[in-house]
């Protein structure tokens, strides 16, 4: 039997139960059952339910929590969603008390709740499972010591750096994404039980106790927006969006660090895959579907958003599809992180050393120090590299005496500053790519951690 079958003659068309029943809300059993409790406690505290009525329904609210709890809890398919069904196992449990439990609320406001409740502790466990993840790239940075590579820009070698410093990117990358899952729950923490259907009730509620005992940071300002606005659930999404496409990026990254034509990671068996067909292959598949589940998520984001773009107030039935895309990109997100955090972990960086131009701008920066205007440094400089190149050369041979043909300003020991690990060992400006600004990222990050 439905709720609401009280004004209804004839019973719902197959068909109409077959599109309108969602089973993806069945995963908020526990969430229900702990909304309702707190439910039965307030309205037992303002006088609405005698203390017996309390007692028989906390205790089969308790029992049904067990089940959930042991996976014994059974659904049916004549349970129209989540609140049907537990109000229909509280009723097997207890009998008539059972039809007490709904006073006072509304369908609408409890989705809303269960929602919440979900997503706050959903929230804890994606801020757990980042932190992990940075942690695992500080440690992979400090394992990477003084091995330097290029930066690149364009997909061309830029700059000499440490390979600590591009893992370190990530790491704050990460933490950012850590912090918004924070701000976040502050929004999601706010609990929307008492608005009832749309405008509250005539009963003497008290939405502020209910907020209390589960926890939540204080109860809806108004109804209509409590039972009708899903922003904290775009919010989110939103946050795991952003999330899966920073673990997208690094995975472009992974990607390509695996190839023979970079070289610079190889991959644990256990975080790789074969192919059926070619025998000595081993690819990054975690990687390739972190980036391709990112494209997923972003629809997740997208259809959310355009479901509530023309929805009038208060809440409206396609408010239910939500769950789908919430679910789907924290399940994504989740399952993303745990995999990707065993592949860094597991993973042996080795980068070789990066072309030998990574030091131009190095050279052009002697000649800014000795005062030559940075445009003329830079085409001097620009003109050795075009002159090397035209040669088939480039400036790990060059010789004292084509520097000083350079440029009247540079000197036989300028040769020393043509070796990578030299510039950047050389490079001063804060939170650059130098040794000692990764020694202080390592050190910060691990105290923010
Ligand atoms: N299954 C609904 C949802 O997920 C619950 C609220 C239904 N309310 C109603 N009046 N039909 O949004």
């Amino acid at each position: 039997m439905t709720l609401w079958s009280g004004r209804f003659v004839s019973g719902p068309d197959e068909t109409l139960w077959r599109f309108t029943t969602d089973t993806s809300d069945r995963r908020l059993l526990v969430d229900d059952v702990t909304g309702s409790l707190a439910h039965v406690a307030m309205l037992g505290e303002v006088g609405l339910l005698d203390d017996d009525a309390v007692v028989r329904i906390k205790e089969g609210l308790e029992h049904v929590l067990d089940e959930a709890h042991a996976g014994r809890f059974e659904f049916r398919d004549t349970d129209e969603d989540i609140h049907t069904a537990v109000e229909r196992r509280l009723g097997e449990l207890i009998g008539d008390d059972a039809g007490r439990l709904h006073t006072g609320r509304s369908r609408n406001d409890q989705i809303a709740l269960d929602l919440r409740l979900y997503l706050r502790r959903a929230a804890d466990h994606r801020v757990e499972q980042i932190q992990h993840l940075v942690r695992v790239l500080v440690d992979q940075a400090e394992e990477a010591g003084d091995t330097v590579v290029a930066s690149y820009t364009h997909l061309q070698q830029a700059q000499a750096i440490p390979f600590a410093h591009h893992l370190l990117a990530y790491a704050w990358m990460l933490l950012r994404d850590a912090d918004r899952f924070v701000e976040a729950r502050g929004r999601i923490d706010v609990s929307p039980l008492g608005a009832g259907a749309s405008a509250g009730s005539a009963l003497p509620l008290r939405p502020d106790l209910v907020a209390e005992s589960l926890g939540f940071r204080g109860s809806f300002e108004n109804s209509l927006d409590a039972v009708s606005s899903r922003d904290f659930a775009s919010e989110y999404v939103f946050v795991a969006v952003q999330t899966m496409v920073h673990l997208s990026r690094l995975s472009e990254e992974l990607v390509l660090w695996a190839t023979e034509e970079y070289g610079w990671a190889e991959y644990d068996d256990s975080y790789t895959t074969g192919s059926s067909a070619l025998p000595h292959k081993k690819n990054p598949d975690i990687a390739e579907l972190a980036r391709g589940k990112a494209a997923t998520v972003i629809g997740d984001l997208t259809g959310l958003l355009s479901l509530q773009k023309g929805l009038p107030l208060s809440y409206n039935r396609d408010l239910q599809e939500d769950k789908r895309a919430v679910f789907h990109a924290d399940d994504v997100l989740t399952t993303a992180l745990a995999a990707l955090t065993g592949m860094i972990e597991t993973a042996r960086f080795d980068p070789p050393p990066p072309s030998s131009w990574v030091v131009a701008l190095d050279l052009a920066e002697a000649l800014v120090a000795r005062g030559v205007p940075f445009r003329d440094a830079h085409h001097a400089v620009g003109g050795l590299v075009a002159a090397l190149k035209a040669e088939g050369r480039d400036f790990t041979d060059v010789t004292a005496g084509e520097l000083e043909g350079t440029h009247p300003q540079l000197v036989p020991e300028d040769v020393d500053l043509l070796d990578p690990k030299g510039s950047v060992e050389a490079r001063r400006s804060p939170r650059g790519g130098s040794f000692q600004s990764v020694a202080d990222q390592i050190g910060e990050l691990r105290s923010l951690l």
